[in-house]
């Protein structure tokens, strides 16, 4: 399937085996970038490409990673030729795009989401990016993947807290636009996909085409994208001060975007969701330093002077951006949750 955008496109392969990357990559011109953790327990398939493998975790998706891995491709004498191609998760695929796009002004790249979260998210849409201290995202570039490609058996070794987290994006896209996933999700378990290959496949390509219906209205995220942002305002505020994954934190950021939805948009039952949320085995209500994590959220990039756009539910399905003053939002953060 070939996806266009404004200035390239992006084709999607599902259902393939890690044997078949080498009938779309020529391996003589392409390097692959892992971390260890996948590295280690796919050795095999890595054999016969050039592999760049990285630390693994959140805490290495900073620049100085960057910098390592455009060492490593200048040792390794890469050209304007080279095809990236990120092999793993969220931090893996943001790393790669974004070295790509920025090494000698931009190489080729492509993805193997490895987890569930890259897989129905983080692949997918072109954003790049790096952490800055406490900072997510905070430097980066939109670009394309040249193709993600899908090979679901990489799922049999993702460690089992790494489930929850791609499920707080498939529910994330749920809240916001699809009241029939939300049902499917109520109705079904996270063992039953993980048990039900056929259903899991059709969860994904659910999940990967709206994604992209969302991304191709807008590339740039001046309108409908912001919606992919639910729950993250708060999420990212939280993520790098505390121990927290990134579905973690974004499932407190929606069970708080949940409760302002019912205060500002009359969102009926914020409850269902709250409950759906911990079906899938993931956090809802924290107590947290709040001083301290509203002057991190104050500096998101959501802001534009003294109002934040914020993601609220209008109903299951029907996610909308409103301007909410960010003093307001201190005010709700204090009382709501
Ligand atoms: N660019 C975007 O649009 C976008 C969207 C959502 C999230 N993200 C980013 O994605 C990141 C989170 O992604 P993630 O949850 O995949 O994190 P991750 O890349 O850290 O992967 C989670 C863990 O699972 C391991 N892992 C991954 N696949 C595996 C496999 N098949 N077998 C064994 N271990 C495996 C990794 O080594 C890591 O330890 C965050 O940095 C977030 O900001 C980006």
């Amino acid at each position: 399937m070939k996806i266009k955008f404004s200035q390239s496109s992006t084709d999607l392969f599902f259902n393939r085996s890690f044997g078949d990357l080498k009938k779309i990559v020529d391996p003589a011109t392409a390097i692959l970038v892992t971390d260890e953790n996948i590295y280690k327990k796919h050795a095999a398939k890595f054999k016969g490409w050039n592999s760049i493998v990285l630390k693994p975790g959140e805490e290495f998706k900073v620049q100085s990673t960057a910098d390592a891995v455009i060492e490593q491709l200048i040792t390794m004498n890469a050209s304007r030729q080279t095809m990236l191609v990120g092999v793993g998760g969220g931090v893996v695929t943001d790393i790669t795009g974004y070295v790509a796009s920025i090494f000698m002004r931009g190489l080729r790249f492509g993805f193997v989401p490895s987890s569930l979260l890259a897989m129905v998210d983080a692949a997918i849409g072109g954003k790049n990016g790096i952490d800055v201290g406490v900072y997510k995202n905070m430097v980066g570039t939109f670009s394309q993947p040249a193709f993600i490609f899908y090979d679901l058996s990489l799922l049999e070794t993702l460690p089992e807290p790494e489930w929850s987290n791609g499920f707080a994006e498939i529910i994330k896209h749920a809240f916001i636009r699809d009241a029939g996933m939300f049902r499917d999700l109520e109705k079904n378990s996270p063992e039953y996909y993980r048990k039900n290959n056929a259903a899991l496949v059709k969860l994904v390509r659910r999940n990967v085409l709206l994604k992209i219906g969302v991304v191709k209205k807008d590339e740039f995220e001046k309108n409908e994208r912001r919606l992919l942002n639910f729950g993250h305002t708060l999420g990212h505020a939280l993520e790098n001060q505390y121990e927290l994954s990134h579905g973690q934190a974004i499932s407190i950021g929606m069970t708080f975007a949940a409760h302002v939805s019912e205060k500002m948009t009359g969102l009926k039952d914020p409850d269902r969701l709250v409950s759906l949320l911990s079906k899938y085995g993931l956090p809802t209500y924290a107590s947290f330093n709040k001083k301290k994590v509203y002057d991190v959220l104050k500096m998101d990039k959501k802001k534009e002077r003294k109002d934040m756009n914020f993601v609220l539910l209008e109903q299951i399905g029907k996610g909308v951006v409103k301007k909410i003053p960010v003093d307001k939002l201190e005010n709700m953060l204090q009382n709501l949750i």
